[in-house]
């Protein structure tokens, strides 16, 4: 590496989420609710070239794992994605991430006539009828979403 480069460091504890679709890295973090004041460390790599892919993005999370319920939800924006979780600078674990055939309390249908939005106490609730591309159908008025209406709504 000459002194031109400076390559993104690897990280001693935390979470590596990888291979997210290239342009879709501030989505996941939003996905996460990470607002960037969380006084972590945190870097994120958009575009950055890819053997496996063209062009991928990287979110690096220091001091935090990802739970299994935040893991899936990075599958609605970057289904590709691949999650490390790294202890003491060593990958213990990876995951990929999978969608939920169910997706509950993330996103709001997008019918303003649902049942889902009016003052009744009901949560959202979709069905994955396709991962790519992405649909949604809501359990209660069949409405289906797209992955545009999901970003729409981080
Ligand atoms: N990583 C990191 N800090 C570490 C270890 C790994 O930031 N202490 C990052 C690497 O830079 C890479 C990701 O975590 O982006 C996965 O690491 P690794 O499994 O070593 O890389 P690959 O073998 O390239 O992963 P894959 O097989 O998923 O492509
Ligand atoms: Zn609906």
């Amino acid at each position: 590496m000459s002194d031109k480069e400076l390559r993104v460091s690897k990280i001693k504890d935390g979470t590596v989420i990888d291979h997210i679709s290239g342009g879709y890295a501030l989505d996941v973090v939003k996905i996460l609710g990470i607002t960037g004041r969380e006084r972590r460390v945190m870097t994120i790599a958009i575009n950055v070239p890819s053997k496996r892919f063209k062009v991928k993005d990287i979110v690096k999370i220091e001091g935090r794992a990802l739970n299994s319920q935040e893991v899936n939800r990075i599958a609605l924006v970057a289904p590709h994605a691949s999650i490390n979780i790294i202890r003491d600078y060593n990958v213990v674990e990876k995951l990929e991430v999978k969608l939920p055939k169910i997706i509950e309390g993330i996103i709001k249908c997008v019918n303003p006539a649902c049942v889902s939005n009016s003052n009744e106490p009901i949560a959202a609730r979709f069905y994955v009828q396709s991962e790519e591309p992405l649909w949604l159908k809501c359990h209660y008025c069949g409405y289906v979403l797209e992955k545009a209406d999901v970003l729409q709504q981080l």
